[in-house]
């Protein structure tokens, strides 16, 4: 009976009006672990407040680090008393990103050993290559009980990695780890995204020396000691993308603050390519839509590729398109999930693989529908933003580990949206 929460949407209204982008959920949850590395005081700003973001407060605060809020989304953590054996299993198996305490523990302890890591269901989600990188530093790695435990007896060593992909995950805990190593690590074809560069920024802030970061080649000189540091994370370019999406979509008029338009460019790109338009200002960006939605084809790639984070949103946008799309997912194998939830609203796709075609329908009916995933989730509350009626969502304790406020923020450009409570059987129970 306790704890369930949807959203009911009433769709159908243009999105007009400006939202401010919060912190990048990406950097935050890789930055906070690296704070581990930082022997001091960190104050970290521009934290999204997000579930993912709160729970890895949590494995710090269970591991003896010392947490206090300085204001909404900024936090001060002093690494001090942390106590490595400490890690807290349960917390660690909610969230993918709990496998950078793997890099970041093994930096400055040599040894580390944390939970299988949770997180969406988006297929198969390996972690062989943070585990070679770890290895070819020197440390011997293990599972023993749902447990990953990694040990670098004589501490890390000098090493030159060969990535067999650019994975934003293992070119993260890489760095970690390698900032702390006796010697210089070479990481080769890493993944280029912004946050990767976020956190080689906050790394250097804290008194290390990696470069290269954002091309294809890191090159990491280790260092024994670093210090705390004042840090403010880079906004979220896939919150970004989801209410541009949501703009050119209702055919609204949407400003976004706090962005960086650089980061923006490849969605910016396909929207416009959709149909949209796209200004671009300083810090800022606008999107709106007067015309028809166009078709497009899509294939995701690692940055400065099409975001797969991104897929499921502009394939909601694609649904609505006047013609045929194709999207190709070339990042995971099960992000299509969307799909049988979209068909619900009238949507016209279908399936093979990695690839999806979008035969564009006038209109979606409204529908109750499942966040099937966090991007998945944000891509079907737009759906029931632009259709017509009541729609309701289940499933967005997904959506609350990535999106800040989602219902203020939609709420203040003119959507019709409430999170309610309700009981098994369905029955709406109060507004909460
Ligand atoms: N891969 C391997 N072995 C590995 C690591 C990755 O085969 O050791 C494969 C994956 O199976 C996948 C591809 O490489 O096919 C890329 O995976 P990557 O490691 O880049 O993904 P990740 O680090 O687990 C992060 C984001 C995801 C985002 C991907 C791709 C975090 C916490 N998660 O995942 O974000 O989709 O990069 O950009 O940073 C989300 O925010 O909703 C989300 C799922």
């Amino acid at each position: 009976m306790l704890g369930l929460e949807k959203f009911v949407i009433n769709g159908g209204r243009p999105l007009v009006g400006e939202v401010t982008i919060g912190g990048a959920k990406n950097a935050a949850v890789a930055i906070l672990p690296a704070t581990v590395l930082a022997q001091g005081v960190c104050v970290i700003e521009n934290l999204p407040s997000i579930s993912d973001v709160n729970v890895s407060l949590r494995i710090l605060a269970g591991m003896g680090v010392q947490i206090s809020m300085v204001d909404k989304t900024t936090v001060r953590i002093d690494t001090t008393h942390l106590q490595p054996d400490a890690v807290p299993d349960d917390l660690c198996r909610q969230m993918r990103a709990s496998y950078y305490f793997l890099g970041a523990l093994l930096g400055r302890f040599g040894q580390a050993g944390v939970a299988m890591p949770g997180g969406c269901n988006l297929g198969p989600r390996p972690i062989d290559q943070h585990l070679k990188a770890f290895r070819e530093m020197g440390a011997e790695s293990g599972v023993e009980n749902g447990r990953i435990s990694l040990r670098a007896e004589n501490g890390l060593q000098e090493a030159h990695i060969f990535f067999d992909m650019a994975s934003v995950g293992a070119t993260i805990n890489a760095m970690l780890a390698a900032v702390r190593a006796q010697g210089t690590v070479i990481l080769e074809n890493v993944a280029k995204e912004p946050h990767v560069v976020d956190v080689a920024n906050f790394l250097n802030t804290c008194g290390a020396d990696v470069r290269g970061a954002g091309t294809d080649v890191i090159k990491i000189r280790g260092t024994q000691l670093m210090h705390g540091c004042e840090y403010s994370v880079i906004p979220d370019q896939i919150e970004a993308g989801t209410y541009m999406v949501g703009a050119a979509l209702t055919g609204g008029n949407v400003l976004l603050r706090n962005v960086i338009p650089k980061h923006l460019e490849p969605i910016s790109d396909k929207l416009e390519a959709a149909g949209a338009s796209v200004e671009v200002l300083e810090d800022a960006i606008r999107v709106w839509r007067t015309g028809d939605i166009l078709p497009v084809n899509i294939k995701t790639a690692p940055y400065p590729g099409y975001p797969t984070d991104m897929q499921a949103l502009m394939g909601v946008l694609l649904s609505r398109a006047k013609g045929t799309s194709i999207i190709t997912e070339s990042v995971w194998e099960s992000r299509f999930r969307y799909v049988d939830e979209l068909a619900r609203m009238g949507a016209n796709v279908q399936v093979n693989g990695k690839v999806a075609v979008f035969e564009g329908v006038a209109e979606l009916q409204a529908a109750p529908v499942r966040a099937p995933d966090l991007r998945a989730g944000a891509a079907i509350v737009m759906a029931a933003l632009a259709a017509n009626g009541v729609s309701e969502v289940d499933g967005i304790e997904y959506i609350d580990r990535g999106y800040e406020n989602i219902v203020e923020k939609l709420t203040g450009l003119g959507a019709d949206i409430r999170r309610v409570e309700f009981v098994q059987n369905n029955t709406v129970d109060q507004v909460v």
